[in-house]
């Protein structure tokens, strides 16, 4: 299993003028994986946070294409925090990590890009049970 440090922002590419912004990804280029997915988070009250859950297999990217939020990423050993504002940049995290989605800004959109299509099966949300699976990793 990776640790925290496997998460990375990634820069998507920029296209600055007069008449607005433009980023994008594209398949397999911008992202380190193939994309089977995307979903959306929005009108999630200011302040607020999501419960924290990790993924057996599904490696996702976030992108708060509007307003801001803090991605807290744990590997059962060291935790990580990263603030997302800007809508060029995009946090990779892959399997294995617990995250949890918190302080949202009022006017957050959170873009996921996820590498598998949904399966209720691939999450782990029991934090006990998580960090039991950590520590047997490591022996
Ligand atoms: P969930 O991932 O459980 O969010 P959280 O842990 O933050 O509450 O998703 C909430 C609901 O949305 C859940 O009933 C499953 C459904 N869902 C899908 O059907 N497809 C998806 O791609 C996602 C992310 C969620």
């Amino acid at each position: 299993m990776l640790g925290v440090d496997a998460c990375k922002v990634l820069e998507f590419p920029r296209f600055l003028d007069n008449r607005g912004n433009l980023s994008f990804v594209q398949n397999f280029n911008h992202v380190p994986f193939e994309i089977k997915r995307i979903y959306w988070i929005y009108d999630v009250p200011g302040g607020e946070g999501r419960d924290g859950h990790a993924y057996k297999n599904n490696q996702e990217v976030m992108i708060a294409l509007s307003g801001s939020i803090d991605v807290i990423v744990d590997d059962g050993q060291e935790k990580k925090k990263f603030t997302l504002s800007r809508s060029s940049q995009g946090l990779f995290i892959p399997s294995g990590l617990w995250r949890t989605m918190c302080n949202f800004s009022t006017n957050a959109f959170v873009l996921v890009i996820a590498s598998t299509k949904y399966d209720s099966g691939d999450y782990i949300r029991d934090y006990n049970v998580f960090k039991c699976l950590t520590s047997y990793d490591r022996e």
